[in-house]
């Protein structure tokens, strides 16, 4: 076993990440309301950011009633999960990267302890071809108060998962074996969270985009991209400064910026 999983194989409380996240060193200062239940970490998090909550206030809950995914889907998030969002009040020009430079947070803390994590576009994060967890990131204004951007990071950790999602979802426990520190787990990902932002604010984007495509699952791959306006069939062959997804269609390289990506092959190189 990779010797910093072992640090990680202990139980211990989320509650202790209100007290141990200022020992964190991070730029963001970081805030932590933790909660037993609720319906969505989203839904709280915008109601303290809609009454003013500073950047870094982060609501983490051990279960989620109605947890949601991108477009609305559901996110089932039982006891033993690791399921949380982060305030963030970024400068405009930090946007476009964020969701994807939070999958670069995640996949650099679970590749840090040994684990295969690879990025799908837009937010998955993959380990062996299953989902391990996903991203969403909500943003709005509040007239007069900037942009607010809800940051939102579910993982399966230690939890169950749902009969019918075992065969495109996993949960890290599975993976490594054994039981893992949500603890841990979640103040690295509040430091590496904070990194990335950090790079974004700072104009390094590049850096960010950079290691996406190294960590990514989707570029080279054909695939099939759902979109609202219509279905479309390309080679995924890169991705830009928005996040947005380029894809080779055969009749030119379209960019992409919402849709649902289905994996179809890998190109054979030449
Ligand atoms: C996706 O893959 O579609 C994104 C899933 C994001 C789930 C997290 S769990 C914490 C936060 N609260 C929610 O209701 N959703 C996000």
């Amino acid at each position: 076993m990779n010797e910093n999983r072992e640090d990680l194989a202990s139980e211990d409380s989320l509650l202790d990440a209100t007290k141990l996240v200022s020992n964190l060193g991070t730029r963001i200062r970081y805030q932590v309301y933790y909660l037993e239940k609720c319906g969505s970490t989203q839904d709280v998090a915008r109601e303290l950011a809609e009454k003013g909550a500073p950047e870094g206030v982060v609501v983490v809950a051990e279960e989620q009633e109605s947890g949601r995914g991108r477009l609305g889907r559901r996110w089932f998030s039982g006891r033993g999960g690791l399921w949380f969002t982060v305030v963030l009040r970024p400068k405009p020009d930090a946007l476009g990267l964020l969701s994807l430079g939070v999958g670069v947070a995640v996949g650099r803390v679970l590749r840090g302890l040994g684990i295969s994590a690879g990025l799908k576009w837009p937010n998955d994060v993959l380990v062996d071809g299953r989902k391990a967890g996903g991203i969403l990131v909500e943003g709005f204004t509040v007239p007069g108060d900037g942009i607010v951007a809800l940051v939102g990071v579910g993982l399966n950790v230690n939890n169950e998962l749902p009969h019918g999602l075992a065969e495109v979802s996993v949960a890290l426990r599975e993976v490594v074996g054994a039981r893992l520190s949500r603890l841990l787990l979640f103040l690295n990902l509040l430091r590496e969270i904070d990194n990335v932002y950090l790079q974004l604010l700072e104009g390094r984007g590049e850096v960010i985009l950079e290691e996406w495509r190294r960590l990514s699952v989707t570029l080279g791959k054909t695939v099939k991209i759902i979109t609202a306006d219509g279905e479309y069939i390309g080679v995924a062959v890169d991705v830009g400064s928005l996040g947005e997804l380029y894809i080779d269609t055969g009749d030119g390289v379209r960019a992409f910026y919402a849709g649902d990506v289905v994996h179809l092959r890998e190109v054979a190189p030449n």
